[in-house]
């Protein structure tokens, strides 16, 4: 039998083995592992000798063509997914939005007309539920059954995405019976709130004061807040974008208990931080997102917490919004900066670079993180998340040595500037394949828009 395309001379890393082999695909699948598989019926060969293969990255926290603050998000499904796979990323889940008196229904259906014809590679959703009459948790379930297994929620942002605690309750109780996951925002959006008015009422008004009105403490308390809340619901919780270390203590003591609870960081937080605002004039709005970023110490905190399952998962939270024009809505007041910076690109050679080649983790521990354990987490896995027959054959031919120097001049997101401007990382994708198509070589897309598929996920997974 002959193969469609077939990887000679790889080394093969999954969460848990690192070998020698040949991966051949056919139909989109990986169909055989093995060294010296018959080379003479394979279309297309790939020599992966002293380069790894890896599964395709899975970013699960993407806001594409998202509107936020009167503008949105600068990439699109076209223009992200691309971006994703330069950096070795082949699956994303992205957020759709319910606006209040929406159905849940109606932010699947809109966030899938964005999505179709425009993905290169394979995409699902969240649903971000910001009004909860108990109609809608009859809707939670039918988009559960449809393979939107998983929900956003948000302590933060009053009046405009928060829901309150009660509501966050009864979401929690139903993703509890219906076998969902809730990912939640967890920062206290009141007190957060009360401190913004105090600090523009104080004339502070540049965009360092977006950090400094967001204190630790807010996210800690709500992200202890979710925990109660899912255990008093008998469900699991993944505390989204977590950037300081008082909030991974609370996590950590909450999977010291044994309870089901689940967090992801984000480079940013892993390499910025607050010194990032010592820039001149409004440059600091770049750095504009939330939760914001911290001390520097934090950096480490969160590092270790990756290297000991204390964080289970790194995604991005890319919500790339170009400096010109778009932060510049909020030059004369931070409350106004849209929240949000690019990072879809540079994950996997930003985790792997700090994580591997520093010597803080494994080559596996990578693999589980930006891939693995997403997929088991989100229903993806073994479909999406590891290199094995039957498998998606979404792998990355991944170069540990070469270097590269982040720049807004050669990377591929639609957005002006980079977050990482001039860090210089080791480890970046040579070749990235989404379900045996090729669709990054040599520095080329060669995909195509519309290749990209929606994925219903299966229920989470205890982990
Ligand atoms: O600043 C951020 N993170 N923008 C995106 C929305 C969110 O809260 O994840
Ligand atoms: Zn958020
Ligand atoms: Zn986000």
């Amino acid at each position: 039998m002959g193969f469609d395309t077939l990887i000679v001379n790889g080394r093969v890393v999954t969460a848990t083995d690192t070998y020698t082999s040949d991966v051949a695909i056919s139909n989109g699948k990986v169909t055989a592992i093995g060294q010296g598989l018959p080379r003479e019926n394979a279309t297309k060969i790939i020599d992966a000798a002293g380069k790894y293969v890896l599964p395709g990255g899975i970013d699960v926290h993407t806001h594409l063509d998202m509107p936020f603050g009167g503008t949105k998000s600068a990439d699109d499904f076209e223009t992200g997914t691309r971006a994703a796979a330069f950096g070795g990323t082949t699956t994303l889940i992205d957020f759709a939005i319910q606006y209040k008196g929406q159905t849940l229904r109606t932010a699947f259906d809109a966030w899938m007309e964005k999505a179709s014809g425009k993905a290169v590679a394979d995409y699902s959703f969240h649903c971000i539920i910001t009004d909860l009459p108990d109609a809608q948790l009859e809707e939670m379930n039918a988009l559960v059954r449809d393979g939107v297994t998983s929900f956003k929620l948000f302590m933060a942002y009053p009046g405009v995405f928060m829901l309150d605690d009660g509501s966050i309750f009864k979401a929690l109780r139903a993703t509890a019976k219906n076998g969902g996951l809730v990912c939640m925002h967890a920062e206290n959006g009141s007190a957060i709130d009360v401190i913004v008015q105090q600090a523009l009422a104080d004339g502070k008004k540049a965009p360092k004061y977006h950090a400094l009105t967001r204190p630790t403490t807010a996210e800690a308390e709500a992200t202890a807040r979710a925990i109660a809340l899912a255990e008093m619901a008998g469900a699991p919780v993944y505390i989204v974008h977590l950037s300081c270390n008082e909030a991974l203590e609370k996590v950590r003591e909450a999977r010291d208990r044994g309870l089901p609870v689940y967090a992801e960081t984000c480079p940013q937080y892993l390499y910025l931080s607050i010194e990032n605002f010592d820039v001149p004039g409004f440059e600091g709005a770049k750095y504009v997102f939330t939760p914001p970023l911290r001390e520097k110490w934090h950096q480490e905190k969160l590092w270790n917490g990756l290297k000991r399952d204390h964080l289970q998962v790194v995604s991005t939270d890319h919500c790339p919004f170009c400096f010109k024009e778009q932060k510049e809505l909020g030059r004369d007041d931070f409350t106004k900066i849209p929240n949000g910076g690019p990072g879809i690109e540079h994950r996997m050679s930003l985790i792997y670079s700090g994580g591997v080649a520093q010597g803080r983790f494994s080559v596996n521990r990578f693999v589980e993180l930006v891939s693995t354990t997403p997929a088991k987490l989100f229903g993806l896995y073994p479909r999406k998340g590891t290199i094995a027959a039957g498998s998606d054959a979404d792998l990355v031919i991944f170069d540990p040595e070469r270097k590269h120097t982040i720049s807004a001049k050669t990377h591929h997101m639609r957005v002006d500037y980079s977050m990482f401007e001039g860090i210089q990382v080791t480890g970046m994708p040579d070749a990235v394949l989404s379900r045996g198509r090729v669709i990054v070589e040599a520095d080329k897309f060669v995909g195509r828009a519309g290749a990209g598929e929606f994925l219903k996920r299966q229920l989470y997974s205890q982990q």
